[in-house]
């Protein structure tokens, strides 16, 4: 009877913390070149997310919950399969209330005193301005559920719609591309991260950049093709193309500390 119980409160403990986790490499690593994962902030306003809908692990995402945007997405490229957009948005119940499921929903099952506390709402965006900006996009997804599972807010940051919808989309056109002749027999792994602007007081930080790096693997796990871009967060998007090594500095420059991309 003891065990049984025990077993019974593992069950419901892991089922209860499977999709903001303590350590997203060991849960969820598929999204990350020779599954390391890039860098992670010791801080406790930074969560890890395998982003998960009808219990299926689309990307990951390191969140975080001061400035209610994401760090970074990371996400595997398996081809471009011309998936329809849903358009509604989905949050992430455990960021406000670690009991919920590890599902991510519209927000229904976490108690309204709670929700939003830790993320950005559908009200944070209406009104502002902004567009969702995706991180991991729906161009690059291989399935239409994991199209949909970028739907996600704690995969989106406010993004000036002329950056968003002609500069960004450019590149994420031009990066598929790429990728479908360049890398097309060999795993793809790519980050989509922004910067928080320190000087933006919004409830939801407007990132001062958006950036993407990504990392074609070879036979002996080393990055055979790589690259990186990053775009001022304004409407005349200033776009910079890159190698991965410049990236890193460049975001070292711009979080103040060490940043990491592919391992
Ligand atoms: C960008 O342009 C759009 C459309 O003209 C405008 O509504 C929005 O306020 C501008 N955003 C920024 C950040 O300048
Ligand atoms: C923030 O404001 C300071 C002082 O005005 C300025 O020097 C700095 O460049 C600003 N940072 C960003 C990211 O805009």
């Amino acid at each position: 009877m003891l065990l049984l119980l025990h077993v019974l409160m593992l069950s419901l403990l892991s089922s209860g913390s499977a999709k903001v986790v303590q350590d997203f490499e060991s849960e969820c690593g598929q999204f990350f070149a020779n599954g390391k994962s890039p860098t992670r902030f010791p801080e406790s306003q930074y969560k890890q997310i395998c982003q998960t809908l009808y219990d299926n692990v689309y990307y990951a995402t390191f969140y975080d919950t001061h400035n209610k945007i994401p760090v970074y997405s990371a996400y595997k490229f398996e081809g471009i399969m011309g998936c329809t957009r849903i358009e509604s948005w989905y949050i992430e119940p455990q960021i406000d209330d670690p009991n919920k499921g590890q599902n991510m929903d519209f927000g229904r099952t976490v108690n309204i005193h709670m929700r939003g506390i830790n993320q950005a709402l559908n009200r944070d965006y209406d009104n502002s301005g902004y567009d969702r900006g995706h991180l991991a996009p729906v161009y690059l997804a291989n399935s239409q559920s994991c199209a949909d599972a970028t739907f996600s807010l704690t995969n989106a940051a406010p993004q000036a719609k002329c950056f968003n919808r002609i500069f960004w989309w450019d590149e994420e056109l031009s990066l598929g591309t790429h990728l479908k002749t360049a890398c097309s027999s060999q795993p793809v792994y790519i980050v989509t991260g922004v910067v928080p602007d320190p000087n933006n007081s919004n409830r939801v930080n407007v990132p001062s950049h958006f950036w993407t790096a990504y990392c074609c693997l070879d036979q002996n796990n080393r990055c055979s093709d790589s690259g990186g871009v990053i775009g001022t967060n304004d409407n005349n998007s200033n776009i910079q193309k890159m190698s991965v090594a410049d990236l890193e500095e460049e975001l070292r420059n711009l979080y103040g500390k060490t940043f990491q991309l592919f391992q």
